[in-house]
């Protein structure tokens, strides 16, 4: 696996992408983006990695940063990311992100971190708690980018901003010294299903919502996966047909079609004259079967505290031999004395 992934063939990209361990991942987290995830290694060289690192910047409980990191990360290999295809870590067992993110805050502008959205956003929903680390979170999150030599970042919408100053800022660099960085892309997922609220609809299914019943969440148990899907908002009229104005059915068509992979025309045609307790019921199934053998291999990983903590450091050794190549030469390119 390791020399595998070390000596990335000429012709396979590599794909960098990070997910926070805030909150807990839904429904629509699985169906937009991590059920794609495992597939990808036939195509690239992929990198997956728990940034714990970025999870501190807004205020959260040790004992909920230990619970979601683990969870996360046993929750990649339950949808099917394989450690012996690809590099699956911590952010915080590589030092070498810490380290960059330092060596980078000195190529990037006040100014331009400043103009970050999420930045602005953040700090006025928390603001007893802006702090510099939120400040600097779209500089450490280059340094997990550059890395690793990065080509691709999958990313959703909202993270496209920090991609591009992440360029600006491996650009600025690459030009002050000489070429080290690889100038990464950030790509959004071709519009997958998107899914919304099971309890309003006009609202996205949030991953922080927990005790929301408008979210799925994929560790849900069956029973509460059928009770969330029962309970959920439909309208006055009866058919199951997606317009503008019935977002509750549209949305339960979306997510029965993506579970099913078919189009919403032929969820519709399949659902024609079906009353709507029927309807909801057929897609709490769906759902309950699509998740089910993600929900076994997820219990089975987390029932083995051992064997997680042996494809932790299996994952960060291989992460930090590729990531301290590129430290390396950007401590040296910097003028850092070297023994
Ligand atoms: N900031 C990203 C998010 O909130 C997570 C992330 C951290 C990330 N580091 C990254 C994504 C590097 C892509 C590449 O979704």
């Amino acid at each position: 696996m390791e020399t595998m992934t070390e000596n990335k063939s000429e012709n396979k990209k590599r794909v960098f992408s990070a997910i926070k361990p805030t909150g807990n991942p839904t429904l629509g987290n699985y169906l937009g983006a991590m059920q794609y995830w495992g597939g990808m290694s036939d195509e690239y060289d992929c990198i997956f990695s728990v940034a714990d690192l970025h999870a501190i910047t807004v205020a959260i409980e040790p004992k909920d940063l230990r619970e979601n990191s683990k969870r996360l990360f046993a929750l990649l290999i339950a949808v099917g990311i394989d450690p012996e295809k690809n590099v699956v870590f911590m952010q915080s067992h590589v030092r070498a992100h810490s380290e960059l993110c330092w060596l980078l805050n000195n190529y990037t502008m006040f100014g331009e971190a400043r103009r970050m959205t999420q930045f602005k956003e953040k700090s006025e929903k928390a603001p007893e708690n802006i702090n510099v680390g939120l400040f600097d979170y779209p500089v450490l999150m280059a340094a997990d980018i550059l890395l690793y030599q990065t080509d691709i970042v999958p990313v959703g919408e909202d993270q496209l901003q920090h991609v591009e100053l992440c360029r600006n800022i491996a650009e600025r660099f690459n030009n002050r010294y000489s070429p080290t960085f690889k100038m990464p892309e950030g790509k959004v997922p071709k519009a997958g299903a998107r899914i919304y609220s099971l309890t309003d609809p006009t609202a996205k299914m949030g991953k922080s919502d927990s005790g929301d019943a408008g979210a799925v969440f994929i560790l849900d148990t069956p029973e509460t996966i059928m009770r969330k899907f029962k309970r959920a908002v439909t309208d006055s009229d009866a058919a199951v047909k997606a317009s503008p104005d019935k977002p509750g059915i549209t949305n339960l068509l979306n997510i029965y079609a993506a579970l099913c992979g078919i189009t919403v025309a032929a969820a519709e045609a399949e659902f024609d004259g079906c009353d709507y307790a029927t309807f909801k019921t057929r897609v709490g199934e769906a759902a309950v079967e699509r998740l089910r053998p993600v929900r076994e291999k997820y219990d089975a990983l987390r029932r083995d505290d051992g064997r997680l903590s042996e494809l932790m450091r299996a994952g960060a050794d291989t992460a930090a031999r590729i990531a301290a190549r590129t430290l390396e030469k950007v401590y040296k390119k910097i003028g850092f004395v070297r023994t």
